[in-house]
């Protein structure tokens, strides 16, 4: 996995986050409960990206080994298993991968889910067919975002779907409205990354040379902003 200050620093932020003190928040968007303005329209982006990216993925996943990179609470890694694969949903945070095997772990479906704690790069984890991340790598500089792909595809057989915030002026701006928002509500900061800089990294020769940027798509849903990208993995 990265060994960057910048890759361990961030993800010791993302874990004290998320496993502290977003849990109720995430328990609550990734239900069915109501919620609020802005968190609904989040909800709604969330699901429209969800689908983005499950739209890329065979529908008949039987028999496929794939990786829910910063699963949170396991929604995605469900559907996976629903459509036959055997799915590794890993998370950072111990409370979000105990809420999703609450809600998912006795759950009937085709495939099997499989339930673990840390981070999602470690090489112990093994080989996959696919790797999905989606809004787990939000957080991480271009840099890291590009290393931790570049490792993921080493041990990826098919394709690596992950999503980032793409940068322009209307985002610049949303997240300076962000700002007047309570600290305690906001995630660490999502970090804007420019679409033509990442496929430079990604494709760099540095990295390996074995990454193949493919589809791309953007979800932008009032407050939700997100830019899926498939990577192909030689
Ligand atoms: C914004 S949430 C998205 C969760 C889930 N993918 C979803 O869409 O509902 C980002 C998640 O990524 C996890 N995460 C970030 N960096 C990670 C890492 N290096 N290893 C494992 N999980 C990580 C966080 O703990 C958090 O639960």
């Amino acid at each position: 996995m990265p060994s960057t200050l910048t890759y361990q620093e961030r993800r010791g932020q993302l874990l004290d986050y998320f496993d502290r003190t977003a849990v109720d928040a995430w328990k609550r968007l990734t239900s069915d409960v109501p919620v609020s303005g802005v968190r609904a329209t989040v909800r709604e982006g969330r699901l429209r990206m969800r689908n983005t990216l499950l739209s890329w993925l065979p529908v008949d996943l039987q028999g496929a080994r794939i990786l829910d990179a910063g699963c949170g609470t396991c929604v995605m890694a469900a559907e996976l298993a629903d459509r036959g694969a055997d799915v590794l949903a890993i998370d950072l945070s111990p409370n979000l991968v105990r809420l999703g095997e609450e809600r998912f772990g006795a759950r009937r479906s085709r495939g099997r889910m499989r339930f673990a704690v840390g981070d999602f790069a470690d090489p112990a984890l093994g080989q996959f067919d696919y790797v999905i991340a989606m809004d787990s790598l939000i957080h991480y500089s271009a840099q890291d975002t590009a290393r931790t792909v570049a490792e993921l595809g080493h041990r990826t057989r098919q394709t690596i779907c992950f999503t980032y915030t793409p940068s322009n002026l209307l985002l610049t701006s949303m997240l300076a409205v962000g700002r007047l928002f309570p600290r305690s509500d906001r995630s660490p900061a999502v970090v804007p990354v420019d679409q033509r800089h990442l496929h430079r990294l990604l494709t760099a020769p540095a990295l390996g040379g074995h990454l193949m940027p493919a589809r791309s798509a953007r979800v932008s849903h009032y407050f939700y902003k997100s830019q899926a990208l498939e990577v192909g993995c030689a």
